[in-house]
């Protein structure tokens, strides 16, 4: 048996309507919070817009203990007054270069420091961290490793901001991470288990298709020793992003893992393999609190040793291992 005293997954999309309904009782069940991603259609970008999400989660997720850690789609827009009203409500702000991923098309398509500096020094000077998809135009095997200047970049004109690089996938990032006080990263599950080759080294498997996309198995290493060994720059977020079956089954298949119904037991698997379970208290929830500053409800969630089967699906929405056996079961 393992407790767990407040899981957090610091990066998770939790949809609208029929899809909410779904997903959201997944992980309200198995974590103390979570933060929502707003890229909503349309986006999360008003005041309004995140009370009234929030109230739609809050329906969703029933009498579960679970806060809702909200977000907005970042607009350079937003000034301080804005943002002094905003962060009553939100976590973080969570910003997409145009066009890069899912519901991303208002980003920004210019990462430009003279441009965007009123608004990130407001919220340098309001506390409120910077979620960034840092991925380049380029060849999709390098996005990410293209983008590390713009984070450097920023890191080194916004000292005071807490600059968030969400879903790192390579070697690269972790080095860039290390170098810079202001700078912090999420990992997710599916990164810490796959390679490219898992996705498109056999039969095309679109249920592991994502953005970031996997990479090599260096780079899985990096990420697996940063967070097997608990750093406090790193935290777990899951990424989980569930699309419809016909939406991933499907030429033009949908980028997203969903993972949520399956992350604390594959968490703990992972981290027992590695004889570093005493490490994972750190991942899942210590380091999150301390990067976002946040005193998460109290909610302990116990594993234990024993098997179970995925199911092949959750109302049409297929999650990662669907179908198979899995050691560790939340009781
Ligand atoms: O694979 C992904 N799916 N990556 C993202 O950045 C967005 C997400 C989604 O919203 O489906
Ligand atoms: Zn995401």
């Amino acid at each position: 048996m393992i407790t767990l005293n407040s899981p957090l997954d610091m990066h998770l999309h939790l949809r609208d309507d029929d899809m909410l309904k779904i997903v959201a009782p997944l992980s309200s069940q198995d974590f103390a919070g979570a933060v929502v991603m707003p890229n909503l259609v349309p986006p999360v970008a008003t005041i309004e817009d995140v009370k009234a999400y929030r109230d739609r989660i809050e329906k969703a997720i029933g009498n579960d203990d679970f806060e809702p850690f909200m977000t907005l789609f970042f607009k350079k827009e937003y000034d301080y007054n804005f943002l002094k009203e905003a962060k009553k409500y939100i976590k973080s702000i969570k910003l997409y270069p145009a066009g890069i991923t899912t519901n991303s098309e208002g980003g920004v398509s210019q990462i430009d420091t003279d441009e965007l500096k009123e608004t990130l020094n407001a919220m340098s000077e309001l506390q409120i961290p910077l979620c960034i998809h840092g991925e380049s135009n380029g060849f999709v095997m390098d996005r990410e490793k293209e983008f590390i200047p713009v984070y450097e970049t920023l890191a080194k004109a916004f000292p005071n901001l807490k600059i968030i690089m969400e879903h790192i996938t390579t070697k690269d990032s972790v080095d860039a991470l290390k170098k810079y006080d202001n700078l912090y990263a999420t990992i997710t599950l599916h990164h810490l288990l796959i390679t490219l080759d898992d996705v498109a080294g056999g039969l095309l498997q679109p249920h592991l298709f994502c953005k970031p996309i996997a990479k090599r198995p260096e780079d899985r290493e990096a990420l697996l020793n940063i967070a097997l060994s608990g750093d406090k720059k790193v935290m777990f977020g899951s990424d989980s992003a569930p699309h419809p079956k016909s939406s991933k089954e499907a030429p033009g298949c949908a980028a997203g893992v969903f993972t949520a119904p399956i992350i604390l037991p594959k968490l703990v698997e992972l981290f027992d393999s590695h004889r570093k379970l005493d490490n994972l208290q750190a991942f899942i929830s210590d380091n999150a609190r301390e990067i976002y500053n946040l005193i998460p409800l109290k909610k302990d969630i116990t594993l234990k040793k024993e098997e179970w089967e995925v199911p092949s699906d959750y109302d049409g929405v297929v999650p990662m291992f669907a179908g198979e056996k899995l050691e560790w079961r939340v009781i």
